[in-house]
């Protein structure tokens, strides 16, 4: 039912003719420069994007989607030239403040910012004044102090980001607040899913998520993207880690979206499109919620044996990092059917789309690139 092959789309849209071309500004930076004659790049969709920030996914419309996952496929065309490197973001400053650790999400998002041409900070919270006891506040008003009009954060408390945006000047991006939301782990998903499907909707497709919901802001994040997207959701794990999701699933989230809450895994996989396993997070894990990772692994483990209930060629997912062996089998996880590093690998160019749309959000100030010949994001010239 899911071919094992992306759709063509990108490839259509990089190779796009002549008629796009324009004209090289004298002294643009040859790493930019073979980048400039992208075709694809030129045709990124900008102007119909109105947020500025991007905190979570449940203030995304259809629309908005659409134009983030539309925006990643141009960003999937530079991404694939020798000299991924364009110069939209040029001398746009962006800080990475991450509270929490990270490989996937602190790095895709530094990549992207870079291919962007963006003058990109990291700061690790415990290597800067936090650990003297410094204020979140304090902390995001001395980062625009010094320079930076995109903020990335990721912070082990629900909410703060949203914090953070009300004393920020510029534009934040979440990449992770405690158990709260995930939104750009919920984009790669979704474009992930989309890609590996022929036709690319998801709409009908049977899409389940196995493990600790209850921590998980990954899925938070993903139930509205995809039931967004038309997807037949289920979230499916022992009963102490669903917490709050059975009255979210009676409420069917908002509206007639599918979504369905069980303990029973043989009901959540039979006939899955995808399945996608969440990491147990032991670091959240109070006392109580699980007899012990041996037991859980035992009844909600992702093996081959369990993967023949869904159809065949089902997608397997997981957005990292993982426990082998809990929650997914080592070979489940590195198995034909999986795409879970394909995940990783888009999350450049979603998060490369998410930059390039945010920068150019209308009244929020525009990024550079007059000076390198480019209409920039949000003028509304193509
Ligand atoms: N998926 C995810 O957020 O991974 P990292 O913690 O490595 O960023």
């Amino acid at each position: 039912m899911i071919s094992d092959h992306p759709g063509t789309e990108l490839h259509a849209l990089a190779s796009a003719g002549p008629e796009l071309a324009t004209q090289l500004p004298a002294g643009s930076d040859p790493g930019a420069t073979d980048a400039l004659d992208d075709a694809a790049w030129r045709a990124a969709p900008a102007g119909r994007w109105q947020h500025r920030h991007l905190l979570d996914t449940d203030t995304l419309s259809w629309a908005d989607i659409e134009l983030i996952l539309q925006t990643a496929e141009t960003m999937s065309g530079v991404l694939a030239r020798p000299i991924p490197k364009v110069p939209a973001l040029r001398g746009y400053g962006m800080t990475i403040l991450f509270y929490e650790t990270s490989t996937r999400t602190r790095v895709s998002f530094e990549v992207a910012a870079k291919n962007l041409s963006a003058e990109v900070v990291n700061i690790a919270a415990s290597a800067s004044s936090v650990s003297k006891g410094e204020s979140l506040i304090d902390t995001v008003r001395t980062i625009e102090a010094l320079g930076a009009r995109l903020l990335v954060i990721r912070h082990p408390v629900s909410g703060a980001p949203y914090l953070a945006a009300q004393h920020f000047g510029g534009h934040v991006l979440n990449g992770g607040d405690g158990t709260h939301a995930h939104p750009t782990q919920a984009l790669l998903d979704l474009y992930t899913i989309r890609s590996r499907i022929p036709g690319g909707s998801v709409a009908g497709r049977k899409v389940v998520i196995v493990g600790d919901l209850l921590h998980s802001r990954v899925a938070r994040s993903n139930l509205w993207t995809l039931t967004a997207a038309g997807a037949d959701v289920w979230v499916c794990g022992p009963s102490t880690l669903l917490r709050g999701f059975e009255a979210w699933g009676a409420a069917g989230v908002a509206g007639n979206r599918h979504f369905t809450v069980t303990s029973d895994l043989n009901a959540a996989l039979r006939d899955a499109d995808v399945v996608m396993a969440l990491r147990i997070q032991r670091e959240r894990m109070a006392g109580g919620l699980l007899p012990s990772l041996r037991e859980y692994a035992a009844r909600f483990g992702i093996t081959a044996e369990r993967m023949r209930l869904a159809v065949p060629g089902a997608l397997v997912m997981h957005p990292g990092p993982m426990n082998e062996g809990v929650e997914i089998a080592p070979d489940v996880a590195a198995g034909s059917a999986s795409v879970i590093t394909e995940q990783v690998a888009n999350g450049v160019a979603i998060r490369m789309a998410v930059l390039y749309l945010l920068a150019g959000a209308s009244g929020t100030g525009a990024p550079v690139p007059g000076a390198s010949g480019i209409a920039a994001p949000g003028s509304g010239a193509s």
